[in-house]
């Protein structure tokens, strides 16, 4: 029977949803399990809101004290959804405790905590794995795959966007994702550093951008109380505004280190696009397409196809392609957001029980904070920035 291993969650909101219903199904899925993971404790700001967690997320315990919780000598994991200016302290801490950690995208707010992030897990020697679960979307690890086996040749061109409305209505309330202090940038860190690992993922180091940013709405609805609130359906006009100090929007030119060049769009402002989460990779053997709100899908072309039927065609995932074996039978039958966090569960789980580094791990991580901040930097001065290294 596989071990069970104890997870300490840090944070209950929208992620600490996705991560609890990951370890509750992991080993339904992937059977036999790399590992059991046991929902031990899990940690909120106030014992009420952890209380409430731990009853409907399915945790033994509920804590407010994540100091005490990550020194406990039965935790094994330690897992932080929180927002993004609470991820360093807690990864420190749970480093220097000896503990395996995975910790939510971006890594941190900045390049320097994601450094100190990195160095605390290397010193400790433990498993770290941040989570950007969109590489781990089955056609995505399928567009990666043809790409190892050289089926599209030289890459020549990354074309990737992440575009979203939630935020469009400059009356959707001020979540902490507005402000600087806790979420460290805009669409650059919370949407766009997917683009980046997905970039990172298929085409290697990103050398250098060249970006525009913009912040359009400066001000939004200050919120009170409970949970983070996002979305137009959450508006309130007639509440106190409070300032926006992130970036609303990225578009930047990319030069990978190979010679690959391309480009990378995000903004939370585009109406009528939901999670419009794109790639399109060129090169000398083919191209892939990829759009997340059509998860099941690839679309391929060889350059090698017949002439009669140049064009792409449509790849369903399924049992022959990658996770397949753990996830549904039949292709197409439909792959879901809770699909990629569960097998980013399975890789992590993987790795800890059998003693490797999984990717993205916290370099992967601190590595895309460098690109994120090399945007922000282009952004201000409107030059080419080289990413730190
Ligand atoms: N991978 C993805 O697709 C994805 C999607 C959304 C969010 N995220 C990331 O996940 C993280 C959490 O985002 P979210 O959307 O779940 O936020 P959220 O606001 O919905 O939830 C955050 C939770 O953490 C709790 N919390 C805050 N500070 C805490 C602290 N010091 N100790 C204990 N609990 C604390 C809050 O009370 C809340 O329960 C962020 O880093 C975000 O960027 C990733």
């Amino acid at each position: 029977m596989p071990k069970a291993l104890n997870v300490a969650m840090i944070g209950g909101g929208f992620m600490g949803k996705a991560h609890a219903a990951a370890y509750a199904a992991m080993p339904m899925f992937f059977w036999p399990a790399p590992a059991i993971p046991v929902r031990k404790v899990i940690v909120d700001v106030s014992h009420e809101l952890a209380e409430e967690g731990r009853v409907r997320y399915g945790f033994e315990e509920a804590s407010s004290d994540w100091r005490a919780v990550v020194r406990r000598p039965d935790i094994d994991v330690v897992d932080i959804v929180t927002p993004n200016d609470s991820h360093a302290e807690i990864a420190i801490a749970a480093a220097e405790a000896g503990k395996h950690i995975i910790c939510e995208k971006p890594l941190a707010r900045t390049a320097a905590e994601a450094k100190a992030m990195r160095d605390a897990v290397g010193k400790a020697g433990t498993v770290n794995m941040v989570a950007f679960n969109y590489r781990r979307t089955p056609a995505v690890a399928l567009a990666r795959k043809y790409i190892e086996e050289g089926r599209i040749g030289r890459i020549l061109n990354f074309r990737g966007t992440y575009l979203q409305d939630w935020s469009a209505d400059p009356d959707s309330p001020l979540s902490w994702r507005f402000q600087k202090k806790v979420a460290g940038s805009g669409a650059i860190g919370d949407i766009g550093t997917h683009v980046v690992d997905i970039a990172r993922y298929l085409v290697g180091e990103i050398a250098e951008v060249c970006a525009l940013v913009q912040t359009y709405h400066k001000t939004r609805p200050v919120q009170s109380g409970g949970l983070d609130k996002l979305g137009a359906a959450e508006k309130n006009a007639t509440a106190a505004r409070g300032e926006v100090d992130v970036d609303d929007e990225v578009v930047t030119l990319l030069k990978f280190d190979g010679g690959a060049i391309g480009s990378l769009e995000a903004t939370r402002n585009a109406y009528g696009r939901n999670n419009f989460l794109t790639f399109e990779v060129h090169g000398t053997g083919g191209s892939i397409a990829f759009n997340y709100e059509r998860r099941d899908e690839l679309q391929v072309m060889f350059a090698d196809d017949p002439a009669d039927a140049r064009g792409f065609r449509t790849v369903y995932t399924g049992p022959a392609h990658p996770y397949g074996s753990g996830l549904w039978p039949i292709p197409a039958l439909g792959i879901g957001y809770t699909e990629t966090k569960i097998v980013e569960c399975y890789d992590f789980f993987s790795a800890v029980v059998g003693g490797i580094q999984p990717s993205p791990n916290f370099e992967d991580g601190y590595r895309t904070a460098c690109v994120a901040d090399a945007l922000g930097e282009s952004g201000e001065t409107g030059a080419w920035i080289k990413v730190q290294q």
